[in-house]
């Protein structure tokens, strides 16, 4: 069985999302351990629930990123993934962690990257005007939201949402495509490979693939 490490700060809808397939046996893999940066984070009692073992590693006290992110590779290696997984993970990685798991560290974006990297996407889509929105998977790279993307769901602005009603729009995407995207991982399918993904062998578009 693949060991599955998943890093929050909050809510951990999508922790639960990935804990639901393992327990479904949709994702031949097992959550070995999850790392909030925040000790209130509400996804570690999802993990406890779920009898997975927790760790909260809090920046403060670390003088710099790097650091920091020295401390939480120790912290992530102790549970000696094969895959680890940012669920809503809020800190800018620095390469000290991105190049201790680079090509088995994934991340889940709420927009169509290459759009609206960082912060408040949901709004800026609407600010903008577009018709359409939408959820990323993508390798994690140094470059900030940048690394190649694996596959994306789309969902639809329309008249009267706001950032929230978009918000839970995109959420209810984010937990049908990260499992499954966790699932062509740990089946050995996705691969990242000069600087592009590849799935079943086959290099995927810039977009990645499109479930919707
Ligand atoms: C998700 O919407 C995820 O896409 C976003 O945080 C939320 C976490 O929700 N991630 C980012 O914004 C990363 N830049 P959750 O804690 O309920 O899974």
């Amino acid at each position: 069985m693949k060991r599955i490490v998943v890093l929050i700060s909050g809510s951990g809808s999508n922790l639960q999302a990935i804990i639901d397939a393992c327990s479904a046996g949709n994702l031949q893999a097992q959550v070995v351990g999850v790392v909030s940066n925040k000790g209130d984070a509400y996804g570690l009692e999802r993990a406890a629930k779920a009898g997975i073992e927790t760790l909260v590693l809090s920046h403060k006290g670390f003088g710099d990123r790097e650091s920091y992110d020295a401390a939480l590779v120790e912290a992530v290696n102790g549970f000696e993934p094969d895959l680890v997984v940012l669920a809503g993970f809020m800190r800018i990685l620095t390469p000290v962690f991105v190049g201790a798991f680079e090509g088995r560290l994934l991340n889940i974006h709420p927009s169509l990257l290459p759009k609206y990297k960082g912060l408040h996407t949901h709004q800026r889509a609407l600010d903008e005007g577009d018709a359409e929105h939408g959820v990323s998977v993508h390798f994690v790279t140094a470059e900030l939201d940048g690394g190649p993307v694996i596959a994306q769901a789309k969902v639809a602005i329309e008249a009267g949402d706001d950032a929230d009603s978009l918000a839970q729009k995109v959420h209810r995407q984010e937990h049908i495509l990260y499992p499954l995207v966790c699932g062509w991982f740990v089946d050995g399918r996705l691969q990242m490979g000069e600087g592009r993904a590849w799935l079943d062998g086959q290099v995927l578009p810039p977009c990645g693939y499109a479930i919707n």
